[in-house]
């Protein structure tokens, strides 16, 4: 069966039918995909039955792999045994301990370690049990938010700077070893150029890594933070996104470079569990 893309009709995203994930992909249908990924920046197949070890493999037809970040939890503890490539997203606990990271509330908008100076290009998400209802994982497209951005915005973030926090997590959590920001200014974490390049398809995105604790370099406070509202405002306008509604046994695969997400609460008696990977990227440019 030929590999088929389908658009989600929405700002980005396309399921892929008819290709098999758990074995090898032939140069051409890895190439075909990889242009979908392209177009599209944001992929999901359904039906999907991976092992750890096949999702490793599946996606280091991209890249290298990074291992999974620190979380609030113990970093030990979100990451699978033996694999830590792979980052467990669950609000599961077992024997007091929880499995994975971000529990069962609202994740804000993100994107992907990118307080790191060498953020992942990519992430690849499989579900493994999901709740009846919630726990639905929007994608917002920041080429397309750069594109749409008014002038008077678009010049106060030529040339600038953003330090991306590393303190909190997208739930608001504070990473394991970090302490409370009092000043932005001083927030650890990377910085990185508020519009960026994508080396692969050469559009330009808009980059922010998250609102909470986010800084724009050289400006006073009240600027940055006004700045910083703007923007967000921005490009999480419905006409920028995707809803992503879970089913188990569903793949994605999203492009850091130029996506934001955010995930929904959810009832947290019901399990959620997904297994992660993140595929390695350069310094933002
Ligand atoms: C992630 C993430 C959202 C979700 O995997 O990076 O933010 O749906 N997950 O759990
Ligand atoms: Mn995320």
């Amino acid at each position: 069966m030929a590999m088929e893309v389908i658009p989600t009709g929405a700002a980005l995203g396309a399921e892929v039918r008819g290709l098999d994930l758990t074995g090898p992909l032939d140069a051409e249908a890895f190439d075909a995909l990889q242009q979908a990924w392209y177009d599209h920046s944001v992929l999901l197949f359904r039906g999907q039955s991976l092992s750890d070890d096949a999702l490793i493999a599946f996606s280091e037809n991209f890249g290298a792999l990074d291992i999974a970040p620190a979380s609030a939890t113990d970093m030990a503890g979100t990451q699978e045994k033996s694999r830590p490539e792979i980052w467990i997203i669950s609000n599961v606990v077992e024997d007091g301990k929880p499995i994975g990271a971000l529990g069962d509330k609202e994740a804000e908008w993100h994107t992907d370690m990118s307080y790191v100076a060498e953020p992942p290009m990519a992430s690849v998400l499989h579900s493994l049990e999901i709740p009846k209802a919630g726990g639905d994982t929007s994608f917002g497209n920041m080429y397309k938010a750069l594109e749409t951005l008014p002038d008077d915005l678009r010049r106060e973030i030529e040339n600038r700077i953003a330090n991306h926090d590393s303190s909190m997590t997208s739930v608001g959590e504070l990473r394991a070893g970090a302490g409370a920001v009092v000043d932005v200014r001083n927030a650890p974490g990377a910085k990185h150029p508020m519009v960026r390049v994508h080396p692969a398809t050469g559009g330009k995105a808009l980059y922010l890594g998250r609102r909470m604790n986010g800084y724009v370099e050289g400006m006073d406070v009240a600027a940055s933070e006004k700045l910083l509202d703007a923007l967000w405002a921005h490009c999480t306008k419905p006409e920028f996104t995707w809803t992503h509604q879970w089913r188990v046994g569903d793949l994605l695969i999203w492009d850091n470079r130029c996506t934001i997400h955010r995930r929904d609460s959810f009832n947290g008696s019901e399990r959620r569990v997904m297994h992660r990977t993140q595929i390695k990227g350069g310094v933002p440019v």
